[in-house]
């Protein structure tokens, strides 16, 4: 609503946003945006409406935000199409907004926003994801601006020390990676941004790509001047149609504005990007499966060595690395590698997107910096549990995580203190369950998870995932719980010390670290099934 309306007055209002990413489209934000411009036609105002990224604060989408002509904006939700009509009424000004009942007040002062460090997620939800413009006004393409002054090596220096590490899960030293790549024989060298998302709870990948697709597009020219690599490849899963159509978007914008293409920026250094899309497969997600499927065969787990890094897309040295990993560079080329290397704690640098997912009162995504406890974050920060009953557990790094219990909620966030407790902070997916979780049903489905998206190239995960179902449906009999209980043991140790990769070597995660903390749930089942 720009300018002058229709009746006259002027119009305080800036721009209208209504995210369009795929959480608040699941929640009817096409049809609160429909409303909204209709509304505005109805009072014969032109309507500057946006479609923005999420801000991440899930339970309150669609959240809807007006800005104010001075630039500040104001927040309301969540909004359904019912309450456009008496909303947009009083958006006529800033005293009545503020007094509408699903006004939140300034978007910049919402606790949730507010106690973020927001560095990766620092434009979205606050820029349109698809304009340019908008992506340099917020400090876009400085990184590459910075990166294209300097040397490969002095790229990959300046990554090593800002201390990142891979956001995927395994948690490996991007630039160390970049440098394995760097020094590496091959005549063509690839980028390939893993952006098959599976970990359950997880949603950071999507979100970004989403809402700032260019950061994404932006640490991948990056990341190919640093190794060599004149080519990328972006793998998105198939379940994320939204996220598919805004990366080739802006991928086509990019390449028409030379950010990608045969010069970047007008260096005469190539980057081309290609997006592949998977076709719903969990262990597509490992690097190896994933370049198998890129090249066209069944997603089965490579042995390693070799490593990507030295022969990996096509036989070529290729870095593979996560959405958010790659979407961290712009900024630690911009900012400085001590920017990043700041924040954070122990040998866990930076900030990193914890996702709130399952039984939360405030699910989203929570960007801080390392050292947080596992307390703050589910208590505080995601309210406990969305039923209102005591958390009974949670399960942080996806479906291979380890499960806490409330005893452990002083681990902190951090790679090594998680290790040391047995668990894993993975894509840093968290998902909380209340006191009527069944901890068996959750390690016997940790067994059949596997058993289903196993690749089959090994014999501990492919028979022994399966030999974990029945020996979990035994134990549920209470024939001689102590003997299944030992054999439980003795099978996660096969498979963790004999799988070829963490699909099967981590299921000792879920299912031992749900037998630890939680006995009562196996023996006292053993108990009561026997007693009946
Ligand atoms: C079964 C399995 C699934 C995985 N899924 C993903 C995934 O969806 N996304 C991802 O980035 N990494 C995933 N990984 C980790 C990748 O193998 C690899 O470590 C990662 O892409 C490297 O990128 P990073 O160093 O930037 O973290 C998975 C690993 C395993 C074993
Ligand atoms: S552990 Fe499972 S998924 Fe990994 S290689 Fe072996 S069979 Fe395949």
């Amino acid at each position: 609503m720009n300018g002058t309306t229709g009746n006259g007055t002027t119009g305080w209002i800036a721009r209208v946003f209504v995210p369009g990413d795929s959480a608040a489209r699941a929640v009817g934000s096409d049809m609160v945006a429909a409303a909204i411009i209709k509304a505005f036609r109805a009072m014969g105002l032109a309507c500057d409406l946006v479609r923005n990224g999420s801000r991440g604060l899930c339970w309150l989408e669609p959240m809807v935000e007006i800005e104010t002509s001075e630039g500040r904006r104001l927040a309301f939700g969540p909004i359904t199409a019912g309450d456009v009509e008496g909303l947009v009424e009083t958006w006529t000004r800033a005293d009545k907004a503020l007094l509408h009942p699903l006004c939140l007040g300034p978007t910049d002062a919402l606790v949730f926003l507010e106690r973020q460090q927001r560095l990766v997620f620092a434009r979205c939800g606050l820029i349109d994801p698809l304009s340019l413009d908008d992506y340099r006004c917020h400090g876009g393409l400085k990184g590459l601006e910075m990166a294209l002054t300097q040397s490969a090596e002095t790229v990959v220096e300046t990554l090593t020390a800002s201390g990142l590490r891979g956001r995927g899960g395994a948690g490996f030293p991007t630039g160390i990676k970049l440098k394995t790549v760097l020094q590496a024989d091959g005549a063509q060298k690839y980028i390939v941004c893993n952006a098959d998302e599976g970990d359950s709870g997880t949603f950071a990948d999507r979100m970004i790509m989403e809402g700032d697709p260019f950061v994404v597009i932006e640490g991948m020219v990056i990341a190919g001047l640093a190794c060599g690599a004149s080519k990328g490849f972006i793998y998105i899963r198939s379940e994320y149609p939204d996220a598919i159509r805004v990366m080739g978007k802006a991928v086509d914008l990019a390449r028409d504005v030379g950010i990608v293409g045969k010069s970047v920026l007008s260096s005469g250094k190539v980057f081309e990007i290609e997006i592949r899309v998977g076709a719903g497969s969990y262990v597509c997600g490992e690097e190896t499966a994933l370049l198998e499927s890129l090249e066209g065969r069944r997603g089965v787990v490579r042995a390693k060595p070799p490593l990507p890094a030295h022969e990996g897309l096509f036989g070529q040295p290729s870095a593979v690395n996560n959405v958010i990993s790659l979407a961290s560079i712009p900024l630690i080329l911009a900012k400085g590698a001590a920017f990043f290397r700041d924040f954070g704690i122990g040998r866990s640098r930076g900030t990193v997107p914890i996702q709130l997912a399952g039984n939360v009162r405030y699910p989203g995504l929570f960007e801080a910096a390392f050292g947080l406890t596992l307390g703050e974050i589910v208590e505080e920060i995601g309210g406990g549990t969305a039923s209102g009953r005591p958390v009974r557990a949670v399960q942080v790094g996806g479906p291979l995580g380890a499960y806490f219990p409330r005893s452990l909620f002083d681990t902190v966030f951090d790679y090594e203190a998680f290790a040391a407790r047995d668990g894993l902070i993975g894509h840093a997916g968290i998902v909380v369950f209340d006191d009527t979780v069944d901890l068996w049903e959750q390690a016997r489905f940790a067994f059949e998870f596997c058993a289903i998206e196993s690749c089959g190239k090994c014999t501990p995960c492919r028979i022994g995932s399966l030999r974990g179902v029945e020996v979990m449906d035994r134990l549920a009999l209470a024939l001689d719980p102590d003997a299944d209980l030992a054999l439980l043991g003795d099978l996660c140790n096969t498979m963790k010390f004999g799988s070829l990769c963490a699909l099967g070597g981590f299921v000792p995660f879920p299912v031992m670290s749900a037998i630890t903390h939680f006995p009562e749930d196996f023996r006292d089942r053993a108990k009561r099934q026997k007693t009946r």
